[in-house]
């Protein structure tokens, strides 16, 4: 039996078509929602991911104010530059593309950002939220999974849940999300110091694996007819490339899918869905802002 794959890319365009839809409405009672994204540098990865960025907010009829800044800004210029963009009260969303470079504290610029404008969910306030089930933004990549499960129609409620990786911009935003009642789901998270790791993606009905290691889950370590999530973009040199490199997630794809029941491929999975969460955070910020000043 081969997996379901699950189409990251389709489903990422419903729910862009669906924001654009919304924008279109507010902007008809005057508020464009508006969102600056900051890139510090050249990393490739950071600016292909900008751009990649950039173009959703075009195409969903959004306010660009993002700035590109050479590798040399200082902390202090960013943190003057995200004060304006804070009381800007035209902006409604401030993302700062990580990593940022080694002589920058990353902390204190995350959370130099007011956490209303914080559209990545990266400010420790929204964090606070998420672990007490307030309202807040929520991360995008691992909302853009529990979007991809709803739409695929995966059972989570008392299922188990295996987070591979402990990050805070994924594995742990991610167990949280799926400890919610919502969800419902029974969550363990491993991760580098975990030993045996496959007693416990064995045991997964609902696999997410964000490693950022290819190959950390192979066909062997995975349940039948599990629903695996791979998060991982690897670049792996590919001379028949134009780019020099092609992609590959942390999950070996030819031989999980033979095991699996659903599956997510890189790229065209989780990728594309992180990018329609946040035009989708950045629409509520913008609402948010309508609601308090009408
Ligand atoms: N670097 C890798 N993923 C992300 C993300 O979701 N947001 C930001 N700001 N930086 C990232």
């Amino acid at each position: 039996m081969s997996a379901k794959i699950i189409d990251g890319k389709s489903i990422a365009a419903e729910v862009k078509a669906d924001v654009a839809k919304k924008v279109s409405e507010l902007k008809k009672s005057g508020v464009t929602p508006c969102l600056a994204v900051i890139l510090v540098g050249n990393n490739p990865a950071s600016v292909s991911y900008v751009s990649g960025k950039r173009k959703a907010l075009a195409e969903a009829g959004m306010e660009d104010r993002s700035i590109e800044l050479p590798e040399s800004t200082t902390e202090q210029e960013i943190l003057s530059l995200i004060q304006k963009l804070n009381e800007d009260k035209t902006v409604h969303g401030i993302l700062v593309q990580l990593p940022l470079p080694s002589h920058i504290d990353e902390k204190k610029v995350t959370n130099s950002i007011s956490p209303e404008k914080d559209v990545d969910g990266f400010h420790p306030v929204n964090v606070g939220r998420l672990v007490t089930g307030e309202k807040g933004f929520l991360p995008c990549t691992p909302n853009g999974i529990t979007v991809l499960l709803k739409k695929m129609n995966v059972e989570t409620s008392g299922k188990n849940v295996v987070v591979v990786g402990r990050s805070n911009i994924v594995g742990k935003p991610m167990a949280l999300l799926m400890l919610r009642k919502e969800f419902n789901s029974t969550v363990t998270i491993c991760h580098t110091g975990t030993k045996n790791l496959s007693d416990y993606t064995k045991k997964a009905d609902i696999l997410i694996v964000a490693s950022g290691r290819p190959n950390t889950v192979t066909a062997d370590m995975i349940k039948e007819g599990a629903a695996v999530i791979d998060v991982g973009v690897n670049r792996i040199p590919d001379s028949t490339k134009k780019s020099g490199f092609r992609l590959c997630g942390d999950v070996d794809f030819e031989g999980a899918k033979e095991v699996a029941g659903f599956i997510t491929p890189v790229p065209g999975g989780v990728g594309p869905m992180t990018i329609a969460m946040l035009i989708f955070n950045t629409l509520e910020s913008a609402e948010n802002f309508k609601a308090q000043n009408d």
